[in-house]
């Protein structure tokens, strides 16, 4: 059977009325941008639009659109064994082949994965995890998730809770009690009180220490916490925070679920944004890269600790966790034939390389344009702030908006996060050549916004 869909533009724009977006509110959705096809960084709309996306999707499209080896993989698993169950009893060879594959390329402590379908579900499935860890263990009072503001971690009910950023809260009376945010290491805008002679990153592990304290250990089950945040308003951490973490949480006995959602597979310039800081995770969620979206597929992965407590428990507490899509075959065949193209085309130094490009093309805007300031990035995750003046360094909102709507007229899609914070994370596949598209079309939006 061919499948073709037929509706002209303006038929699918009143027809886009009948689904609801993510973040929705219908002043935002005018215009959109209906993707019909993409190739490589470029989205090509039905209304004849040809826009970089400078953010892959949604942090999501590592290995650049239009790969064609993916389909083939997809198209031979769905013939043979698109779906079956993956509760206990039953498994399929691509989720058990994925599995292992990932044990050997993460930590050595990480050898065991759940699957889920997205980064919500992963740390979904991390959270209850915990709990069940500290209930075999003899410590069910343990039940508190730290996470700090800034933090993105997904939209379920617990993921929002642990999601440190007050605009996903307010509509729904979130967070759920015993989520708690500590400040994040933001040396640029800090919200936490810094000691005579602490660093940024002394002062915020100190924050950890002092909320779990004020807590009391025996009540925090874990702390939760992207290598480079990222949705929340994209946060590269000072050195010294993530080793000063380690130490405070084995200190009190606190797990660390480190969210790998979008520094995984390569983003960072290193296949996992943990190896930036020679962090131990004792849980790591992942998504997004694992499958460059081309199907949905997250997961998380557990300490041999974790998964012997879950192996050896009595048959009347099993780890009671389960999603119809757990190691949905397809998904994994792709996940499997994803990190082989990452593999073979290096992707991960690329990320690296062209992340310098990257920054060195936002260092010279900020050069040109006193409204940009706080330049950071880690391999191809990169961002800049726009600001009232760089003395007060007051965000300034209304511009980086203006300047992200122009951008996208001009054709180079970026996403504000945090508010004022432009953030580019495109494909790790990207040229020399469109980097510096995505830099001239930036400069453009600088201008024209003046
Ligand atoms: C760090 C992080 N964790 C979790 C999630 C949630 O993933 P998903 O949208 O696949 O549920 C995201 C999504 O952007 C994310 O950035």
């Amino acid at each position: 059977m061919t499948f073709t869909i037929t509706s002209d533009h303006a038929t699918l724009v009143e027809h886009d009325q009948h689904q609801l977006h993510g973040l929705h509110h219908p002043s935002g959705h005018v215009d959109p941008l209906i993707v019909d096809r993409a190739d490589g960084v470029f989205l090509y709309g039905t209304d004849g639009r040809q826009i970089l996306d400078g953010m892959a999707g949604l942090w999501n499209v590592n290995i650049g659109y239009g790969n064609q080896e993916l389909p083939d993989v997809a198209r031979d698993q769905m013939q043979k064994l698109a779906y079956t169950s993956s509760f206990v009893g039953m498994s399929n060879p691509p989720s058990i082949e994925l599995a292992a594959k990932l044990a050997s390329m993460t930590h050595p402590t990480l050898n065991t994965t759940y699957f889920a379908s997205g980064g919500s579900e992963a740390n979904e499935t991390a959270f209850k995890t915990v709990l069940y860890y500290w209930r075999r263990m003899g410590q069910p009072a343990k039940r508190k998730i730290i996470s700090r503001f800034q933090a993105y971690h997904g939209i379920t009910l617990a993921a929002t809770s642990a999601t440190g950023v007050e605009a996903y809260w307010k509509s729904f009376g979130l967070p759920l009690d015993g989520f708690l945010h500590i400040p994040n290491p933001n040396a640029y805008r800090y919200r936490g009180d810094v000691k005579d002679g602490e660093t940024i990153g002394q002062a915020a592990a100190r924050a950890l220490e002092e909320a779990i304290l004020r807590e009391g250990p025996e009540t925090v089950a874990a702390f939760i916490a992207e290598p480079v945040q990222g949705a929340g308003g994209l946060v590269v951490p000072p050195d010294d925070y993530f080793p000063l973490v380690r130490q405070i949480c084995d200190k009190y006995d606190v797990l660390i679920i480190v969210d790998e959602v979008i520094c995984g597979f390569g983003r960072t310039g290193t296949l996992f944004g943990y190896e930036q800081w020679d962090l131990r995770p004792d849980l790591m969620s992942f998504a997004k890269g694992v499958t460059s979206g081309y199907l949905p597929l997250g997961g998380t992965m557990i300490s041999d600790e974790i998964r012997d407590v879950i192996l050896n428990a009595p048959g009347d507490e099993p780890w009671m966790h389960g999603f119809t899509y757990s190691g949905h075959a397809a998904s994994c065949a792709v996940g499997l034939a994803n990190i082989a193209i990452i593999e073979r085309e290096d992707l991960v130094s690329r990320s690296a390389k062209q992340g310098e490009r990257l920054l060195a093309g936002l260092n010279k805007l900020r050069d040109e344009f006193d409204f940009l300031d706080n330049v950071r990035g880690k391999g191809l995750l990169c961002g800049v702030e726009v600001v009232t003046d760089r003395e007060s360094r007051t965000p300034d909102l209304a511009k980086a908006k203006a300047v992200s709507n122009v951008a996208m007229a001009n054709g180079l899609r970026s996403r504000a996060v945090g508010g004022n914070t432009l953030a580019f994370s495109p494909s790790l596949a990207i040229t020399d050549d469109e980097v510096d598209m995505m830099i001239d079309r930036l400069a453009s939006a600088c201008d024209a916004v003046g």
